[in-house]
């Protein structure tokens, strides 16, 4: 069969038209080299334009106490020892330039009357370091990005799905993909490429990712082109998730709300924090939240619906619509409630993966020559749990970072070998795709992998779940060699949900082979039959194919850092079911 292929040349190949890959774009753009930003999803709708309470800088607006250092040190003590230092630095130093990019793109902060930022408590911060624009704070982080990469006049074509990242001798030379709505074939050439795809929490059934994204591509593009995959049983359950309408089941609400003075009660109306962490209640870690409101709701305790009551109705209303405007207009629209007048029923929710592909702390590269991560498709920052606000600020210090390094490599470049096998393998995946006409259906096989990580590798696993979950994923691998793949009249959706599917099962296996190789309950990883933290296991994991996990050692935190730590990281009050 004979395919027409469209061939396009740049610089630097950006993945993702996300915030991280926007960002990366931008400095890029800036700095004039040329780049090309590719994506499967519309630019306005990324699903950064999902993130809602904030992005965290230690401005010192409201708290003159703050200091980046102290940013550091709560990021490091609430990753539980996961996180590496070296990223932790880079991130909290450079927050406040990457908050003075945002301004100078004309971001609208939340502001107080004497122009200040407004900075607000997200869980677990020593002091109010979450600066916001309402609780739509990606969304208009994503609108200035966009605002501001449209200015420049940065090429982004968000119809085109990457099926594979082109490789030869261990080093990039572009990516091969087809638009979603024409089907048109893309050999895109570049120096270098930027992988800001996302993460892979669109594989568990209740998650805040809506269903074509955070399907695990970069996971798949990153390891098919010679990347593995650091800590990717580290996925964050964040507790406030809606769990009506199914259609819509972990929908989130921020944290925000809790931010503001939500409250969180079982069934029996009692504020069940007390047991968990008294002194910090609701603004407890994201971990420990979720895990109290998974054994509120196991012990019996739970709403009808089997969750937990999330309440905001004793905030005066004018905070509520100012502060919390999209849960507000989200509850109204899924549910017809009002949430100056009623609880919200909510549960946990998967929400963002805090592993990811393996990068160097510094600069963001890969196993492979010229290929870099960032965002959620990266890893490093986060550890066993995840600061709320995190993820947006790494992508703003990340993007400039990683656009830096990617022109410094395509600058001094002498010469790119490509491959004609490589672009053939790659055609010929998509040509048997399109010729499959087998009897299993690609959403059937979707939603089986989802039911199965979410009873297998949930908010608390056990080694007899996982190696089942590892079974059943085999025999879901064994169905996905018949599917059958009917691109229509409407575009090529289908051909899209095929590799999403390809995706979604790599990033399946890599999450339970880790998972059950970390044999300890620390952050997110709640294991039942391993319930107390293992020293030996302040390690990161790494992936590098099905049952390959490695440990990985962890930079030691420097005394700056250090002395501004608590002593106790442990798992007490976690596994109290
Ligand atoms: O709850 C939230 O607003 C989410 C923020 C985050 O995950 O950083």
């Amino acid at each position: 069969m004979s395919v027409t292929e469209q061939q396009i040349a740049t610089s630097v190949l950006v993945i993702g038209t996300g915030g991280a890959g926007l960002r990366a774009a931008i400095e890029l753009a800036e700095q004039g080299v040329e780049v090309l930003v590719l994506g499967k999803r519309p630019r306005a709708d990324a699903h950064t334009s999902l993130a809602a309470g904030g992005i965290n800088a230690a401005l010192a607006t409201m708290d003159p106490d703050d200091t980046w250092q102290q940013h550091a040190a709560d990021t490091l003590q609430e990753s539980y020892l996961l996180a590496n230092p070296v990223t932790v630095r880079i991130v909290t130093e450079g927050a406040a330039r990457g908050i003075a990019d945002l301004e100078r793109y004309g971001m609208p902060f939340a502001r107080e009357a004497d122009g200040r930022i407004s900075q607000r408590f997200f869980g677990a911060h020593t002091y109010r370091r979450t600066a916001f624009a309402g609780d739509y704070t990606g969304l208009e982080i994503q609108r200035t990005l966009v605002n501001r990469a449209v200015q420049l006049g940065v090429p982004i074509l968000d119809t085109v799905y990457v099926t594979r990242i082109l490789v030869r001798d261990n080093a990039v030379f572009g990516a091969y993909g087809f638009d979603l709505t024409t089907g048109r074939r893309y050999v895109i050439h570049a120096d270098a490429v930027i992988l800001a795809a996302g993460g892979h929490t669109r594989i568990w059934r209740r998650t805040s990712s809506r269903r074509d994204e955070n399907t695990g591509d970069s996971f798949r593009l990153a390891v098919l082109a010679g990347g593995r995959i650091r800590d990717p049983e580290m996925v964050q359950f964040h507790p406030s998730g809606l769990i009506e309408p199914e259609n819509a089941a972990g929908t989130l609400v921020s944290e925000a709300a809790r931010g503001e003075g939500g409250q969180l009660r079982n069934a029996l109306g009692e504020r069940f924090m007390t047991r968990y962490d008294a002194d910090r209640m609701e603004l407890s870690t994201r971990d420990r939240v979720a895990l109290a409101e998974y054994t509120e709701i196991m012990e019996g305790r739970g709403t009808p619906n089997g969750g937990v009551w999330l309440d905001v109705s004793h905030l005066p209303r004018e905070t509520i619509m100012r502060r919390l405007p999209r849960v507000y207009q989200t509850l109204l629209e899924l549910q017809m409630l009002d949430i100056t007048k009623l609880p919200i029923e909510i549960a946990p929710t998967a929400h963002y993966s805090m592993g990811g592909v393996w990068v160097r702390p510094e600069d963001h590269g890969t196993d492979v020559d010229g290929l870099y991560a960032i965002g959620e498709a990266a890893s490093g920052l986060h550890g066993a749990n995840r600061l709320g606000g995190n993820s947006l600020i790494e992508l703003l210090v990340f993007g400039r970072i990683v656009a830096e390094e990617a022109a410094k490599y395509s600058i001094d470049r002498q010469s790119q070998h490509r491959s004609a096998d490589a672009v053939a393998e790659a055609r010929t995946e998509v040509d048997a795709l399109l010729a499959s006409d087998g009897q299993e259906n690609v959403r059937a096989l979707q939603r089986a992998i989802r039911d199965t990580m979410t009873a297998r590798a949930g908010v608390v696993r056990d080694e007899a779940g996982l190696l089942a979950g590892l079974s059943e994923l085999a025999e879901i691998e064994d169905r996905m060699t018949r599917i059958g793949v009917h691109p229509d009249i409407a575009g090529f959706q289908d051909l899209a949900h095929a590799f999403d599917l390809k995706s979604s099962a790599l990033a399946a296996r890599a999450t339970l082979d880790a998972a059950l190789e970390r044999r300890e309950t620390r952050g997110c990883h709640n294991r039942s039959d391993f319930p107390d933290l293992d020293e030996s296991l302040q390690v990161n994991l790494v992936w590098s194919g099905p049952g390959q996990v490695l440990r990985e050692a962890i930079p030691p935190i420097p005394e700056e850092f250090r002395k501004l730590m608590r002593d106790d990281i442990s798992t007490e009050g976690k596994l109290v079911e």
